[in-house]
């Protein structure tokens, strides 16, 4: 059985989606139901919801062959996996963003709110600015809006939070999409069970791109 982690949630539908038409199904994940485990003797696979930012650490420690995620989790939690394909799902983008009347003066130390605190970070030392970093779980654009922070780094996807927030993205960090992760052993002793996965996947992803 080869252990995949996928990410709970609108993505994971989309990602089990492409699992399936590469012909690794199991029929019983399309069940209504709260069970978090599914598998499937015939086609050798055991799929299971895990939180989208969790992946990276089942993949890490084997608890999963392969898994499925962001590429700003994975920048953020920086796993030690192999990233093996770009599945083209899930595109955003990692933005700055700031009430629409802010300009950053550079006079004093940005206050930044996310939830990606090593994304951030490492941004503004590249670009040479000092910040504090205000690390949130969710909601990130109240911060600007109360003033708790001057600016936040969140993921942008249809910009309808921005708008409706009166925000905008004042800066582009990086794009975003979903990639499909290995496990460093389980892709030495399984190679040729993952190979074909990620062979039939890109297969797939390359004919819709
Ligand atoms: C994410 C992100 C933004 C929103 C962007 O939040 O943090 O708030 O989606 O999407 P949009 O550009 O299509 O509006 P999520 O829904 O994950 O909830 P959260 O606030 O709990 O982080």
């Amino acid at each position: 059985m080869l252990n995949i982690a996928l990410p709970k949630g609108r993505l994971g539908e989309t990602v089990y989606d492409l699992f399936e038409r590469a012909g690794f199904d199991c029929p019983s994940i399309r069940e209504k139901s709260r069970k978090l485990i599914f598998e499937n003797e015939k086609t050798g696979v055991r799929f299971f919801w895990v939180k989208p930012s969790d992946v990276p650490i089942y993949v890490e420690r084997g608890a999963a062959d392969i898994g499925v995620a962001g590429k700003d989790i994975i920048l953020e939690y920086d796993p030690d996996v192999y990233e093996l394909l770009d599945l083209k799902l899930g595109k955003c983008r990692m933005a700055v963003a700031a009430k629409k009347d802010f300009h950053d003066e550079n006079v004093k130390t940005l206050r930044v709110a996310t939830k990606f605190p090593n994304i951030a970070s490492s941004y503004y030392e590249r670009i040479g600015r000092d910040i504090d970093i205000i690390k949130l779980n969710g909601s990130i654009e109240l911060a600007p809006i109360l003033g708790l922070s001057d600016v936040i780094v969140d993921i942008v996807e249809t910009g309808t939070t921005l708008r409706e927030n009166d925000l905008e993205v004042k800066a582009e960090i990086l794009p975003i999409s979903a990639r499909l992760i290995a496990n460093k052993s389980s892709f030495r002793f399984a190679d040729k069970e993952i190979g074909r996965i990620a062979d039939k996947m890109k297969e797939l992803v390359t004919l819709n791109d």
